[in-house]
């Protein structure tokens, strides 16, 4: 179907493209695999929604995946997460695609929707953080009569209904029909994989999923080294504050809290961190961070970033208490780790898109960065290509795995085997010069593993 996308502007795509063209030369996972596979094109006859973050890096995953023999229908997983131009370039390409940086809610669930409408149906999904997913079972819910499973960003709830009725008044049967055909899921993000094996635990999981967060060469490089980059990028290209000598709180230290600390810690902040795991304030602390409570903290500092994956991390009770124009803003998937709602009845004065101003009953005024969402893609451009390639590449093993083996697969969430994770690696050595050791037959079975590896057991945490 001609036009059969929505975006802001097609006259982007050249711009798009010429991004994508210098992205290509920072994607060596990616383009392997299209080296690779070109030929074979092991997605010949898969269908694949996505939902991701429709950025130039984004793009550069959907041509490889098209590259390999798929047809792709795709949409952002956030509304402010779309590079307008990155949409355009794919959209020119040929490729239906529905992402506006600054989309509504209620067309995001629209646009989702769109990604869905292969004439035959999808038959894969590549999610990130489970929205896509969870369309498809709270609709096959909804036609089954049943309860549908609690959303857990709730003042979308009313939104994703009024989405699913729409559907079901124009398609009777459709959502259920879509959730037998899909072969599998493949998952991007810490906070869809726990939705993900939350359903497995109900047995509500109707199809296998491939868990690639917990790939080592996705969350231990994109959440950490990729938040590392974007974060601070995200706070300057909003502020254009003066980081060095601030006093920064990172609520959370899982791997995104990692990167953001060290994002801050590198631009001269002085980090605090907030955990609630001991073995997470263990390791912030032996970093070097101060690890405190928020409420002891929240009148004196000057930026807070939440990256904890949970919801009212930062409550009203903390925004009021904050200093007059401190920062506040959020890197994890949702935003409700913000109780942004509670900001609603306050004055709100727009800066430029994503940055809004807000003025507290104490006259203190807050600097709130894209109304809570995350704001490393929602101010700046998400992370830097080259780690983007490491994740994407293994997306790209998850779509060809569920797509070429997925028969031998229970409904249950998997990971790529150890393998395929170093295969990730090893494909990124050579962009930046890494040499590898070889090890003797001798020094590989001294360590009781093989000269080609895998150069770990599972139970290694890296
Ligand atoms: P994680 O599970 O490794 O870390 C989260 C940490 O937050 C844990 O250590 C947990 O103990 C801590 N925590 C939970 N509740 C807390 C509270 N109330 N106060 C203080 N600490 C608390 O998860 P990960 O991989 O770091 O991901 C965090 C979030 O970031 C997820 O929503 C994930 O989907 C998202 N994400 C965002 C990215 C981005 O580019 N913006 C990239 C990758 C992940």
């Amino acid at each position: 179907m001609a036009d059969d996308y929505i975006i802001k502007d097609i006259s982007l795509a050249g711009y798009g493209r010429k991004e994508l063209d210098i992205a290509e030369t920072e994607m060596p996972g990616l383009m392997a695999l299209r080296e690779e596979y070109g030929q074979a094109k092991p997605l010949k006859g898969a269908r694949i929604v996505g939902s991701l973050h429709m950025t130039i890096q984004t793009a550069c995953l959907i041509e490889t995946l098209v590259a390999l023999g798929a047809d792709v229908r795709w949409a952002s997983c956030n509304i402010f997460s779309t590079q307008d131009h990155a949409a355009a370039a794919i959209a020119e390409a040929g490729v239906p695609v529905f992402a506006i940086k600054g989309q509504s809610l209620e067309e995001h669930w629209d646009y989702l929707d769109r990604s869905f409408q292969f004439p035959e149906g999808p038959n894969l999904i590549l999610d990130d953080g489970g929205d896509a997913t969870l369309y498809i079972l709270l609709g096959a819910r909804a036609e089954a009569g049943e309860d549908i499973i609690p959303v857990p960003q709730s003042e979308e709830e009313g939104v994703i209904k009024a989405q699913i009725a729409k559907r079901m008044e124009a398609s009777p049967g459709w959502f259920t029909k879509m959730r037998d055909q899909i072969k599998g899921v493949s998952e991007e993000t810490t906070t869809g994989v726990h939705r993900l094996y939350e359903l497995q635990r109900n047995g509500h999981l109707p199809f296998p999923a491939i868990n690639v967060n917990d790939s080592v060469t996705k969350s231990k490089f994109d959440n950490k080294y990729g938040c590392k980059e974007s974060l601070v990028d995200g706070i300057r290209r909003a502020t254009d504050v003066m980081m060095a000598g601030k006093v920064a709180v990172v609520c959370g230290y899982g791997d995104v809290g990692k990167g953001s600390a060290a994002s801050l810690a590198g631009a001269g902040a002085r980090v605090k961190v907030t955990e609630a795991d001991p073995i997470c304030a263990l390791q912030a602390a032996m970093d070097g961070f101060e690890v405190v409570l928020l409420e002891d903290v929240v009148d004196s500092a000057d930026i807070f970033i939440t990256t904890t994956g949970n919801k009212d991390v930062i409550r009203i009770e903390h925004m009021r208490e904050m200093k007059d124009m401190a920062i506040v803003g959020n890197i994890g998937h949702f935003d409700n780790e913000i109780q942004v709602a509670n900001l609603k009845n306050h004055k709100w004065t727009n800066i430029k898109d994503q940055v809004d101003m807000i003025e507290m009953p104490s006259g203190n005024r807050l600097i709130l960065l894209s109304e809570g969402r995350l704001l490393n893609l929602g101010n700046a451009t998400g992370h830097p290509s080259f780690v983007m390639s490491a994740s994407f590449t293994n997306q790209t093993l998850a779509q060809i795995e569920l797509w070429t083996r997925g028969d031998a697969y229970d409904n249950q969430v998997y990971i790529l085997p150890k393998h395929l994770d170093e295969k990730v690696a090893r494909l990124h050595l050579g962009r930046i010069g890494v040499k590898l050791t070889q090890l003797s037959t001798e020094q590989a079975a001294y360590i009781g593993v093989t000269p080609e590896g895998p150069f770990k057991p599972e139970h290694y945490r890296y």
